[in-house]
């Protein structure tokens, strides 16, 4: 802890990529299929506590085949987005929360602690290098993926004493195919993304790995997104692979689950935010399978969306599962998730006022 700040090396790139190779990759960036030139590198020991950390030319990490993140996957990451304004400034959207998270999520993988104020720092130099890579277009965006891995070479089962921490970047746009159209989702019966006691809560590799299988049956059955319900009942809504879920009452009232085995999403948090300052009712508790059908038939149910940082907000038209579906109401224009969508995103772009505080100036 004595080493923080972190004074960061910046080594040059002569491999970066011109101008117009770039501007080919941020005229459809689509989601994480392209990089930056560069990439963060920040190393930590037990001994040592945190050090080295450099802005690196973009490419592969070599790892002893032995590395424990190979094994035993003592990983961590998270998600957060660079956004450019009007005035070619460029902002991020509640880092700090990010930090937080990635320090619980760090707790839970018994991996080291990066200080909120080393990480912001590290989103900063990566973003300060790769400014041009922000791309400007309408609702796009640079990906940050910042992650922790565990690189000791040893095979016994314990927290690692060697660990490297990275951000790399990846311009962004819509995170499906179609943009903000409705997506449906698919109820996951057989297999559960995270147990009592487990890791349901950090943004840790595993939790992904767990959805894959789950996910290609969405796939399979026409659906962009699984629904993951509680595994000790089987019988409350937990959230999608990679996002939170919100429904909608007729009264104006919003629900959410509540758990300890879901990521605590900083879009939901803000999105609810919003819609408490608008004077709606939040309520954050237990909502069962039962509570969304029943509710959506009869019509006490009028929107139910998802939301998370790559996919921002998105209605969910339809629910299925084996042998029933459940056809939400489409979100027309006027639908409370669409806008508040609009709102959170004209924050995050600059376009509206940041009541909250919201934004920080990478
Ligand atoms: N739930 C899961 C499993 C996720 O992967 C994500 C995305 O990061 C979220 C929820 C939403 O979190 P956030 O809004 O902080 O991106
Ligand atoms: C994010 O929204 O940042 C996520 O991590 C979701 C991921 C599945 C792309």
């Amino acid at each position: 802890a004595d080493t923080y700040p972190l004074h960061f090396e910046l080594t040059p790139n002569d491999a970066a990529r011109a101008d117009a190779e770039r501007e080919t990759m941020l005229s459809d960036p689509g989601f994480g299929k392209y990089f930056t030139d560069h990439m963060v590198s920040i190393e930590w020991t037990t001994e040592g506590g945190w050090h080295d950390a450099a802005v690196l030319p973009y490419g592969p990490l070599t790892l002893d085949p032995a590395a424990s993140v190979f094994h035993y996957a003592q990983e961590i990451f998270e998600g957060i987005k660079a956004y450019a304004h009007e005035d070619g400034s460029v902002w991020t959207f509640r880092p700090e929360a990010n930090a937080r998270r990635f320090a619980r999520s760090a707790a839970r993988l018994a991996l080291p602690e990066l200080s909120a104020e080393d990480f912001i720092e590290s989103l900063k130099q990566i973003v300060r290098v790769d400014k041009g890579w922000v791309p400007t277009s309408d609702e796009t965006s640079l990906y940050l993926r910042p992650f922790m891995i565990a690189t000791e070479s040893f095979l016994g089962v314990r927290a690692a004493h060697k660990v490297g921490y990275y951000v790399i970047a990846s311009p962004a746009g819509a995170y499906f195919t179609g943009g903000v159209t409705p997506v449906s989702i698919w109820l996951s019966e057989n297999f559960s993304r995270a147990g009592k006691g487990g890791t349901g809560a950090a943004k840790t590799g595993g939790n992904y790995a767990a959805s894959l299988l789950p996910q290609e049956e969405a796939y399979a059955h026409g659906c962009s997104q699984v629904l993951f319900l509680d595994s000790v009942d089987t019988t409350y809504i937990e959230e999608l692979g990679g996002m939170n879920v919100v429904l909608v009452y007729k009264d104006g009232t919003i629900v959410t689950p509540e758990s300890d085995s879901i990521l605590e999403g900083i879009t939901r948090d803000s999105i609810l935010q919003l819609a408490a300052d608008r004077g709606h009712k939040v309520e954050r508790r237990r909502v069962s399978l039962d509570e969304w059908k029943t509710g959506v038939e009869s019509g006490d149910i009028v929107e139910v969306f998802a939301c998370g940082t790559a996919a921002v907000v998105v209605p969910i038209a339809e629910l299925k599962g084996e042998g029933f579906s459940i056809v939400s109401p489409v979100a027309g224009p006027d639908s409370l998730t669409l806008s508040l969508r609009a709102e959170l995103t004209d924050i995050q772009y600059g376009r509206r006022a940041d009541p909250h505080g919201w934004l920080t100036r990478l």
